[in-house]
């Protein structure tokens, strides 16, 4: 039907007659000239229907969103006319032949950014075809080639594994789905391939990989989907090094071939641990030139109980957070902090101005500084390094707690105040604890998943300590983000079996949930790892959007529904017969 892309068409073409199909994505007449912009897959092409030409009429029909097909002569324009911002700014086509493939009702949204989200998802077909999504989303195929482009050339196969099957512990809930052949049974999507790649790993498929879609049923944010996709891999004979080299040459590849990035040799690490002491998240942005310090040594011995008692407790903490400049923030913009921070369980944020370094307590201005002496801001204002015009924030309390809401308060001033000093930032944390303790339900949870390794290797010290013990879990984190997790397993029994126990998971329970696994790690299972990308994360934090539903064709609101499907939906009574199901009023 066509001789050419719209957005492909350049000088070189100038003089031949070509033949287009796309969309009018603009119309204008300019005293009797009528100018369409047409749209394809490739870009915009500026199309001119001249008065006296046959074509003028059918263009005079034309509105937004129209479906064409335009043949027309390509036309170099005037030095004067040219337009850079374009692709095809330096062309145009001047119609000869309009012919009309199929009018579009009037629009029911704009086509523009100012679209809430609600309609664009409704009429997703038409947001879909806005530039930015276009972009976005063979950004996502361009990234999904450069992954199995990598992956290919070094030894990995792609693998696919069921989408019916039984629970995989992530976290989450599992959606259901119930067999029609065995009433009142259900399978569970998977949360993740996490069980079957292990169990490819005891096949001897050495390295797995795939592009998989995961189902959780959770809370959802920007970057949380009920259902999103994970580049999922899993090596055998491997120690954490080997998986962590193996996923960062894979990230560093992929950055090059798509964004034409170079992401730095070697990601630098943190402890899970160091991470929470110094920038109160276990996801830092070190694109941010801002740090926690702990001043707990400074001011254990002050009057101020709200940061004595915390400083000599070990499950507390005083931490300070150096704003650059800050003294300039006003009463108004701290109390605004103050309620931010709240949000997340502080009970107050303490703050000291630095107008004089020099002048020692007497050149701060504080509703805290009559409660310090002189050792104790010599201490802070060498910890922190503040100088004049700085402000600094404190936080105190539960060291979760405190290090949590001062790495929220981290990051929302490092916005704030643009303080962004690259563009990338990646980095690996590592070393978190096995375990979680719940005081609501008083049982311990799995950090990563219960299918991760100690790092001591173990199984009676883990049971004698098992708040104590550390993972040999990994994340990989982007701006900010958790783009990755992985760990490298449990390979033996005895040691799955004592992480079922401390989690609370009964012998019969774990024979009934994961028996085939148990079972499995009797036959020469080899020791392996690996990690899942979360490629929706990985393709929105590329594609310089907020949310993963702008990397997504057709992603669910924040309710878990598709509004354009109206799923999830009724069925009628005939089937919930047919499954053996009966619905009743919800508690
Ligand atoms: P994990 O649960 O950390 O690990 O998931 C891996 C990565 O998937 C992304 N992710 C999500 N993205 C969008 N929406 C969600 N609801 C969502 N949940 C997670 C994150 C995360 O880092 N089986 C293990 C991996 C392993 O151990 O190899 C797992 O699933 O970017
Ligand atoms: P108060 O003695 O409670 O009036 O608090 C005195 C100052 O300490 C105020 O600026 C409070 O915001 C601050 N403050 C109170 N609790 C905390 C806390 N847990 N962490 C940091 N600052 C606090």
């Amino acid at each position: 039907m066509r001789t050419h892309l719209c957005g492909e068409l350049t000088t070189d073409q100038a003089g031949e007659t070509v033949t287009l199909c796309g969309w009018v994505d603009r119309r204008r007449d300019l005293g009797g000239l009528i100018f369409l912009g047409l749209r394809d897959r490739a870009g915009i092409v500026q199309v001119v229907v001249e008065p006296d030409s046959a074509a003028f009429a059918d263009a005079e029909r034309l509105r937004n969103e129209f479906c064409v097909r335009i043949t027309g002569q390509v036309r170099q324009r005037p030095e004067s006319q040219w337009n850079d911002d374009m692709a095809t700014g330096r062309i145009e086509v001047v119609a000869g032949q309009v012919e009309l493939l199929n009018a579009s009702a009037p629009l029911p949204l704009l086509m523009s950014d100012e679209d809430g989200e609600e309609i664009r998802l409704k009429y997703r077909y038409l947001d879909l075809r806005r530039a930015r999504m276009q972009k976005n989303l063979r950004l996502r195929a361009a990234l999904n080639r450069a992954i199995r482009g990598h992956l290919d050339a070094h030894g990995f196969t792609e693998f696919e594994t069921p989408i019916l099957t039984r629970a995989t512990p992530e976290g989450a809930r599992d959606y259901l789905v119930p067999s029609r052949t065995h009433p009142g049974q259900f399978f569970a999507l998977p949360q993740s391939p996490q069980l079957f790649k292990q169990l490819l790993m005891m096949a001897g498929m050495d390295r797995y990989y795939q592009i998989a879609r995961c189902f959780r049923d959770e809370d959802l944010r920007a970057d949380r989907q009920p259902e999103f996709t994970q580049l999922d891999l899993e090596m055998s004979f491997v120690e954490e090094r080997d998986v962590q080299a193996l996923a960062e040459d894979l990230t560093r590849a992929v950055f090059a071939e798509v964004l034409d990035v170079q992401l730095p040799e070697e990601f630098p690490r943190l402890s899970w641990r160091e991470a929470m002491e110094r920038y109160g998240s276990d996801k830092p942005d070190l694109r941010l030139p801002l740090e926690l310090a702990s001043v707990d040594a400074h001011v254990a011995h002050v009057e101020f109980k709200v940061f004595a008692g915390p400083a000599a407790d070990p499950a507390q903490r005083v931490a300070a957070l150096r704003v650059p400049g800050g003294a300039e923030l006003s009463r108004k913009q701290i109390d605004e902090y103050t309620a931010y921070v709240a949000r997340y369980g502080a009970k107050g944020l303490a703050w000291i101005k630095v107008n004089d370094a020099a002048a020692g307590l007497e050149g701060l201005q504080s509703p805290i500084a009559k409660f310090l002496d002189a050792a104790a801001w010599e201490g802070i204002a060498n910890s922190t390094g503040a100088s004049d015009g700085d402000l600094l924030f404190f936080g105190a309390g539960d060291w979760a707690v405190t290090s949590t809401f001062m790495g929220h308060l981290l990051v929302k001033i490092g916005r704030d105040l643009d303080l962004r000093e690259r563009d990338w930032a990646p980095l690996w944390v590592t070393e978190f604890p096995m375990f979680e303790w719940d005081a609501e339900t008083a049982r311990f949870y799995a950090m990563h998943h219960p299918f991760t390794a100690p790092a001591e290797d173990d199984a009676q010290a883990l049971r004698d300590d098992p708040a104590g013990s550390v993972s040999r879990g990994y994340d990989l984190v982007l701006n900010g983000a958790e783009i990755g997790g992985g760990s490298i397993r449990i390979h033996r029994q005895e040691m799955q079996q004592a992480v079922f126990d401390l989690l609370g998971i009964s012998p019969e329970e774990a024979q009934g949930k994961f028996g085939f696994l148990l079972e499995a790690l009797r036959y020469g299972c080899p020791p392996h790892g690996g990690i899942a990308f979360g490629l929706d994360r990985m393709a929105a934090i590329m594609a310089g959007e907020d949310s993963i539903r702008d990397v997504i064709a057709f992603p669910k609101t924040t309710t878990a529904q598709c509004v354009m499907t109206e799923a999830p939906s009724g069925v009628p009574a005939e089937v919930l017969q047919e499954l053996g199901i009966a619905l009743r009023e919800k508690a």
